[in-house]
């Protein structure tokens, strides 16, 4: 209830970067294995768990992999920039960019529907860690996906879906 209480956007953040162990709690909330069985903290369409998790932080570009529960190198880049219209993107710690991997999900006409249903509830994952940590937190889709797939280096088959910043927030 209190989380529930307490979740909110926000988009002013001040540029401290998050403990280890708070953006490896962050991700595992997000969308972590929590059974043993495989599945994870957020429902996937069919059990497609076809979302991926990209954090464009100062140091790099890195893929989560909640099997390991590891951060993978993806780019040395500082893209945090190309991953929103907004200004605050560039210098807010962290941005969780939300992909969908097509070739994990079903060809049907739903498709396109249940790969963003099943970012919103990632998201709102986010969200509600956010607000039992005292973190900053705004869900976008205001995005140029041509130019961040490109900076991203993304696959044909990898479709951003959105992004999300997370932060301390301003005092
Ligand atoms: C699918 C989706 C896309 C959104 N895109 C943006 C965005 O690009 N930029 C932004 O500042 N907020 C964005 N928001 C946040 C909403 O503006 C925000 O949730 C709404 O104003 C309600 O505020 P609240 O989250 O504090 O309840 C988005 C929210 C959703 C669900």
């Amino acid at each position: 209830m209190q989380v529930l209480k307490e979740r909110k956007t926000t988009r002013e953040f001040a540029p401290g970067k998050l403990r280890p162990q708070l953006l490896s709690n962050l991700l595992w909330a997000a969308f972590g294995i929590n059974r043993p069985d495989g599945k994870r903290t957020a429902p996937s369409a069919m059990n497609w768990q076809e979302i991926d998790i990209y954090i464009a932080m100062a140091e790099g570009l890195f893929l989560y992999d909640a099997k390991e529960n590891r951060l993978d190198p993806v780019l040395e880049q500082d893209i945090r920039q190309a991953t929103g219209s907004q200004t605050f993107v560039a210098t807010a710690p962290l941005n969780l960019i939300y992909v969908a991997d097509l070739s994990k999900a079903g060809s049907g006409p739903e498709t396109e529907l249940f790969t963003a249903a099943d970012v919103g509830f990632i998201s709102q994952n986010v969200y509600l860690f956010c607000a039992s940590e005292n973190l900053a937190t705004v869900v976008r889709g205001s995005i140029d996906r041509v130019s961040l797939s490109k900076a991203m280096k993304l696959r044909p088959n990898q479709k951003i879906i959105l992004a999300q910043t997370v932060g301390y927030p301003k005092k």
